[in-house]
């Protein structure tokens, strides 16, 4: 992140805190949030955007990174929130988002969610077939009006791992064009239903911005709305050779497509999640074992528990040992998690120097996607997220204590 210095003992200082500082009073592993890396994020965002076409907005797609106070920043910055269920939109509202500027989404939606939505005023609901509309009817009472939109399937195979694809002909997310103009005259005919217009996601991790601007004539090909939200799923950064289009970059792709096939007056929304959130967080493990066989294993306090990234995407990372920056890298490693797993593998292969157990090793670009799927594994306790700001460093979410495993013991 941009608030990364070294102190004069190599040390690793991230907005004015130092990592063993941290490590002492937070425990590791920790996910740690650059506070004002994640806003300046979120203000570059909007600016692009709403610069370049003042009727577009920016929701956040809460599912990268749900955390009450990540929504918060969001929210403090301008933005909406993309929510995927229930607990979503529960934590939205905590956060303090108007729930006008909340787009709910979801393949699966159950009633229970819908009527959360639906109660809580939710701004749209984004339709992926008849069952919503069927529930949603159900629910929206007479004489009121819930705004919908129709997900439709653009047919565009983006190049990223084949599980964070959803635009392909196939995938399970939205409807085709045929079933999608079913949808919308069913939609049209509803009293209970305001149909604003259309969305389409092509998938995640995309690194080039015209794959993403390529949702947006399949859309225009099925008329004219008043509004158009193209998703989200620009890459992030995990590794100094990725290079992903800049948000510039990609939001003059969209505009550029837009200009050419959606209406001059339609209302865009864009969703990012993961190229939001990604670049302001890292993540901080304590190296339990150094085992010197068949490979130079550094295992580390986590794992799949609190990063699924590499285990189910393969995503490569990179680290450092946060306290011995001034050091050369010394041999090849592979980092491993603590897990019973030999899938729990966070980076193979890695450069360090000869790493020692009580090491710190700092794995940067975790914001995304890592918090929201920990998981106990192993009787794991999932780790904190902490907020660091001008050399002050807050929990805005703990570390699960041994009691909270048991917590739903019945
Ligand atoms: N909008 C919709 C409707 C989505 O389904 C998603 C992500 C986004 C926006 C945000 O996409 P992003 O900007 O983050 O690429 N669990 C996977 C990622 C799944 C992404 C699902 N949808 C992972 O850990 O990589």
């Amino acid at each position: 992140p941009a608030g990364a210095a070294v102190d004069p003992d190599g040390v690793l200082v991230i907005a004015g805190c130092r990592v063993d500082d941290l490590a002492r009073e937070f425990g590791t592993p920790a996910i740690v949030v650059d506070e004002d890396a994640l806003r300046a994020r979120a203000r570059e965002y909007r600016t692009a955007l709403t610069s370049r076409r003042p009727n577009a907005r920016v929701v956040f797609a809460s599912k990268a990174f749900p955390a009450t106070a990540v929504q918060r920043v969001m929210v403090e910055e301008g933005l909406g929130l993309d929510v995927a269920g229930g607990g979503e939109i529960l934590s939205a509202l905590r956060a303090g988002v108007d729930p006008a500027l909340v787009v709910m989404h979801g393949n699966a939606k159950t009633t229970e969610e819908l009527r959360i939505a639906v109660e809580a005023g939710i701004g749209l609901v984004v339709v992926d077939n008849e069952d919503d509309v069927d529930r949603l009817e159900r629910l929206v009472a007479p004489g009121s009006v819930q705004r919908v939109l129709v997900r439709v399937v653009p047919g565009v195979e983006s190049s990223t791992h084949p599980h964070v694809q959803t635009g392909q002909v196939g995938s399970k997310f939205g409807l085709t064009a045929a079933a999608a103009r079913r949808l919308i005259a069913r939609i049209e005919a509803s009293p209970l239903l305001e149909l604003r217009g259309l969305h389409a996601h092509v998938g995640s991790q995309i690194m080039d911005a015209a794959e993403l601007a390529a949702a947006v004539a399949p859309l225009a090909a099925l008329g004219t709305f008043p509004v158009y939200d193209l998703g989200g799923g620009l890459g992030a950064r995990y590794t100094t050779a990725d290079r992903p289009a800049t948000v510039d970059e990609y939001v003059e792709a969209l505009l550029a497509a837009a200009g050419e096939h959606l209406p001059a007056d339609a209302e865009l929304i864009i969703e990012p999640g993961r190229s939001m959130v990604n670049g302001s967080a890292f993540t901080l493990y304590t190296v339990t074992t150094v085992k010197r066989d068949a490979r130079n294993f550094v295992a580390v306090d986590g794992g799949m528990g609190d990063n699924l990234e590499a285990a189910l995407f393969q995503q490569r990372y990179e680290a450092v040992l946060a306290g011995r920056l001034h050091e050369e890298d010394a041999e090849d490693v592979v980092v491993v998690g603590r897990h019973c797993e030999s899938g729990d593998v966070l980076i193979d292969p890695l450069r360090l120097p000869a790493a020692r157990v009580g090491d710190l090793l700092a794995v940067p670009a975790t914001g995304a996607y890592t918090h929201t799927m920990a998981n106990n594994y192993n009787g794991y306790r999932r780790p904190p997220v902490v907020f660091v700001r001008d050399g002050e460093a807050r929990a805005v979410i703990r570390r699960e204590t041994w009691e909270d495993l048991f917590a739903r013991d019945v």
